[in-house]
């Protein structure tokens, strides 16, 4: 990977953290751990990604790149699946009946772990990056917003599971994408195979 390519990537990840920290109340970490990053050929064949998840704290959210996509990473609190819960009624497909998941993850939080939230970060509408807005943003909101997530450009609203809204324009949850535990602290992106 030449250094020119590392500092745009670099800089795509800090801009979408700034977008998400700013605007969130959520905290962001973004680790820059990138001896762990494949190569950029095996990035571009869509080579699975791993991501140290060992320093991510409760309602952390972490960003990791899998082809050419941001993955979002989020550490849930008792109190954002919680919220997940009482989101049944305000989202569109609460059971997750589109397949936009692996069979694994087509659960009431729509993860492996409850308390680890997997999802590609592009809208399902037009494919905008959506910020993530803390229960404290309902001034913004609404005042039954419960934290989630809000696409800037059209203002779809998502749940702490990615589940989309009702009224919303986008059509359909967010991906859950392909994933895997290597261990309690790593994630593997991209590939369910190797690990548990
Ligand atoms: S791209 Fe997200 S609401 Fe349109």
């Amino acid at each position: 990977m030449s250094e020119k390519k590392i500092d745009n990537t670099r800089r795509n990840l800090i801009a979408a953290t700034a977008a998400l920290s700013g605007a969130a109340g959520v905290a962001v970490a973004v680790p820059f751990a990138w001896s762990w990053w494949p190569s950029e050929r095996a990035k571009a064949a869509g080579a699975p990604v791993q991501a140290d998840i060992s320093n991510l704290a409760p309602g952390e959210l972490q960003v990791v790149e899998w082809r050419g996509k941001p993955v979002w990473i989020m550490r849930r609190t008792k109190e954002m699946l919680d919220s997940v819960k009482k989101s049944d009624d305000r989202v569109s497909d609460p059971k997750s009946e589109v397949p936009l998941q692996p069979e694994y993850a087509k659960n009431e939080y729509r993860s492996i772990k409850p308390e680890y939230l997997v999802l590609v970060g592009i809208c399902s509408h037009l494919g905008c990056s959506p910020q993530a807005k803390s229960i404290d943003a309902r001034a913004e909101m609404g005042a039954d917003w419960l934290g989630g997530f809000l696409c800037p450009c059209h203002g779809s609203k998502f749940d702490l599971a990615g589940r989309v809204y009702k009224g919303a324009p986008a059509p359909v949850n967010l991906d859950v994408p392909p994933h895997s535990y290597l261990s309690d602290g790593t994630i593997l992106i991209g590939d369910d195979k190797k690990g548990a």
